[in-house]
């Protein structure tokens, strides 16, 4: 979700998982399409996504959920929550910081091909907290050492709780 360019989909499928790809961008879904052809790729928000409850064995989040402003976060982690079915995982891949945006300065605003966003670094304890609250469970956390003029790089690996049988 946040596929950008579709850089990931070629690994994923790699490693045995039928990825398909979805952006807000439309210019980045074409660049995906053209670049990586042979997946389904999607216009669309991950706060209203176009696939059924508990449908999806999976969700990738690789440094898309960091464009999420404070008050569109609840229903975004709501809204792949609901299309992950149980036993399903999810992963993330974040900048951490304070939850706030970063307007000035190596954080300011980006362009996706067409569209501006804001961008926030998250705090890994505010992730967490969503995470659960929507239905997942931690399963593992990990970040890089920070670096000069760059905040620490956070992963997070979550599993949507329930029964996989239903
Ligand atoms: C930093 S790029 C990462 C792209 C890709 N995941 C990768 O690692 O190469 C983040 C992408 O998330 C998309 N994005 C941001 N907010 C989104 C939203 N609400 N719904 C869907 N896509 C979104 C942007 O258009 C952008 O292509």
């Amino acid at each position: 979700m946040g596929c950008g360019t579709g850089r990931l989909l070629p690994y994923l499928a790699g490693r045995g998982l039928s990825p398909r790809g979805v952006d807000l961008s439309p210019g980045m879904v074409e660049v995906a399409r053209r670049e990586h052809p042979g997946f389904g790729y999607e216009v669309a928000d991950l706060r209203e996504l176009p696939f059924r409850d508990a449908s999806l064995a999976g969700v990738v989040c690789w440094y898309s959920l960091i464009f999420l402003a404070p008050d569109a976060r609840l229903r975004a982690f709501a809204e792949l929550a609901r299309v992950v079915r149980p036993g399903g995982y999810l992963v993330a891949a974040f900048k951490h910081g304070d939850g706030t945006g970063h307007r000035n300065g190596p954080g300011s605003r980006v362009g996706s091909l067409g569209i501006d966003f804001d961008r926030y670094w998250l705090s890994a304890r505010e992730m967490e907290d969503r995470f659960t609250a929507a239905g997942f469970a931690l399963t593992f956390q990990g970040s890089t050492p920070p670096e000069e003029a760059e905040p620490p790089h956070g992963y997070m690996l979550v599993r949507k709780t329930g029964s996989a049988n239903g």
